[in-house]
């Protein structure tokens, strides 16, 4: 198994990278690659921590070498949002990031489950399956958009205000990753929200993004947390690809398309990638008119993606 990370000298590749080096399977190989000339650095860091997983690490304009044989792709190069900037604002520059690194995964791992954590995601994943399907290897069963910071926000915020372990809850989140898209399921969360609770709580949820950003003041975005959140997924993708069963996750994938061409919501996750795309339950009357609101902008969100590649 090889699991590559691209944009592993940036904020969330560095804490990715110790999580990955600290939880993959024994024997896993941990492939870094970054254009900033640190990674090989960053790689012999951590080939210093003692775990059976071996770790490489590439710099330069050329991410090919990195992605020989790999399996899984994790991408989050690219820039982050500084304050008063939309992710939206991250378009310009990351899309052609986006572009030119999904291209060189379909010339050399063109059967990798593909996560893309790069903002904004409701526009770059559909970036990456445009440019997949040029390239006559797009699988929308590999393609994933890694929404999963705003489950374990949710599960964070909602613990606090009931005063139990976030571990023990699992919120699903559903719609996109961005302002009014990004969906929490307060209903499902096994608490009770009068309407005002849960449209406040799913303000909070929505805005965690821009509480970062603002907190940080110049200098960045959420990387530990997303760290984490990534290094979550991508072990649920390990786990999935090596036959364990009931892996779920929600995650933006594509699917029937009936609300949007890509919709984040809980997925099986096997063997190939999406096993299943599981249904996301009822909504409450607050939650239904929220999605209804979001749909637009997911798929002008989706449409800029597409545009951007065709
Ligand atoms: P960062 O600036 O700390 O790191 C980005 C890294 O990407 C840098 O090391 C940079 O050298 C590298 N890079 C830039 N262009 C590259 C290229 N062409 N090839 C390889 N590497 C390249 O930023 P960060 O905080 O790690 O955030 C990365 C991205 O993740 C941003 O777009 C941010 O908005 C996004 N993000 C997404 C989520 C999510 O929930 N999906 C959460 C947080 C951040
Ligand atoms: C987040 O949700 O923290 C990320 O999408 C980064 C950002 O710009 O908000």
């Amino acid at each position: 198994m090889k699991v590559a990370v691209l944009g592993a000298a940036g904020g969330i590749g560095q804490a990715l990278g110790l999580l990955l080096k600290t939880q993959l399977p024994n024997g896993t190989e941990l492939s870094l690659y970054d254009i900033a000339p640190v990674t090989p650095g960053v790689a012999a860091d951590l080939s210093h921590i003692p775990t059976a997983v071996k770790v490489t690490g590439f710099a330069g304009e050329d991410p090919a070498p990195a992605l020989i044989d790999a399996d899984i792709v994790l991408i989050s190069a690219g820039v982050a949002r500084k304050p008063g900037m939309e992710r939206s604002d991250l378009f310009n520059i990351n899309a052609g990031i986006v572009k030119n690194l999904v291209s060189v995964c379909a010339d050399i791992c063109p059967k990798a489950l593909i996560g893309i954590i790069t903002n904004p995601v409701n526009t770059t994943v559909a970036i990456a399956a445009e440019v997949l399907k040029q390239k006559g290897v797009y699988d929308p069963a590999r393609l994933f958009g890694i929404t999963t910071l705003d489950i374990i926000r949710s599960n964070t915020f909602v613990a606090e205000v009931n005063g139990v372990r976030p571990e023990d809850l699992n919120i699903p989140v559903i719609g996109g990753h961005s302002g009014i898209t990004i969906l929490p399921l307060l209903s499902q969360s096994g608490f009770e929200f009068t309407e005002d609770e849960a449209a406040s709580m799913t303000k909070r949820i929505q805005n965690a993004g821009t509480e970062v950003v603002e907190a940080k003041a110049g200098g960045g975005s959420a990387t530990l947390s997303m760290g984490q959140a990534a290094a979550q997924f991508g072990l649920s993708l390990v786990r999935a690809l090596n036959g364990e069963q009931d892996i779920i996750e929600c995650t933006y994938v594509e699917g029937s398309g009936d609300k949007a061409r890509f919709f984040a919501q809980p997925v099986l996750l096997g063997k190939n990638g999406v096993e299943k795309i599981l249904s996301y339950g009822d909504l409450s009357d607050f939650e239904e008119a929220t999605l209804n609101a979001a749909i637009s902008t997911l798929k002008t969100d989706i449409s800029i993606g597409e545009d951007f590649i065709n």
